[in-house]
């Protein structure tokens, strides 16, 4: 039975009850049609539209690149598909660092050109006002803190964050920040478990992790990396389900065999 026979739409509240519940939220990332009509059917809680598709999508090296309108191109993309998960969209670089006019006015293009549910934006207390600012118009906000990405050039590598105590201090205080200016969750991204799981502990929020640890209230992982499509990324974190790259790599070997030894299309795929 497919869980559309009865549905019952995923929303910020479902999941702040999930967290009160003690049951685990499961969120992917998903930047099309096809694809995230498999993840919402199979049952997926949040499907989140990310800035990953800076790297997996369109093979950049980082996910500073993409722009505010290839993110509502996928955004529009997966929310035609989806009838049942809570669809989350990242705010790319460079659409909200400036000021929280410029945060709120990337914001409302997304929910109003992509029919998404809330959106993502990646800091602390430096994107506090543009949070409040976004919060103000009615559009739910995720937060994301540890391992941000469009931070790259600041860190210098994707090393592990916040294991000094300094930086560690720094995330509890951020996620509390997060939590109190009214971010319906946050994603921690490859920090210790100890410590994701002390600030899950200490704020109302649900906290999504990746490489994060156990002790958070959900997880997310990017799609292509979980279902083995992309061979190059081995982080320690990520739980490969599937070998989709073997798969379709394979398909396509016996797709030009079958060719070029005329065997495709015989009399039965003929007109
Ligand atoms: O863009 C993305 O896919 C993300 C996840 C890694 C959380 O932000």
């Amino acid at each position: 039975m497919s869980v559309h026979t009865n549905i019952k739409r995923v929303t910020t509240h479902t999941i702040q009850e999930m967290k009160m519940k003690g049951e685990k939220i499961s969120m992917l990332t998903a930047y099309d049609f096809s694809m995230a009509k498999i993840v919402d059917e199979a049952g997926v809680d949040v499907i989140l539209v990310g800035d990953s598709a800076s790297n997996v999508m369109a093979g950049h090296e980082t996910t500073l690149p993409i722009t505010l309108d290839q993110m509502i191109y996928h955004a529009s993309s997966v929310v035609r598909a989806v009838k049942r998960s809570l669809v989350v969209v990242d705010l790319p670089f460079g659409s909200y660092q400036g000021n929280s006019k410029e945060a709120l006015s990337s914001a409302i293009r997304i929910m109003k050109e992509s029919g998404a549910h809330a959106v993502k934006l990646e800091g602390g207390a430096e994107v506090k006002e543009s949070i409040e600012r976004i919060l103000s118009a009615g559009i739910p906000v995720m937060g994301h803190l540890g391992l941000t990405p469009q931070s790259i050039y600041k860190f210098g590598t994707y090393t592990v964050r916040a294991k000094e105590e300094a930086e560690a201090a720094k995330l509890i205080h951020d996620g509390k920040l997060l939590d109190d200016t009214g971010c319906f969750a946050i994603v921690l991204e490859k920090i210790p478990a100890h410590l994701a799981q002390k600030v899950a502990t200490a704020i109302d929020a649900p906290v999504i992790g990746i490489g994060a640890g156990n002790g958070v209230d959900g997880q997310v992982l990017v799609l292509h990396d979980m279902l083995g499509i992309n061979k190059d990324f081995s982080p320690r974190f990520l739980r490969r389900y599937a070998d989709l790259h073997t798969v379709m790599s394979d398909a396509v070997k016996n797709y030009i065999k079958d060719i070029k030894e005329v065997d495709f299309p015989n009399d039965k795929e003929s007109y």
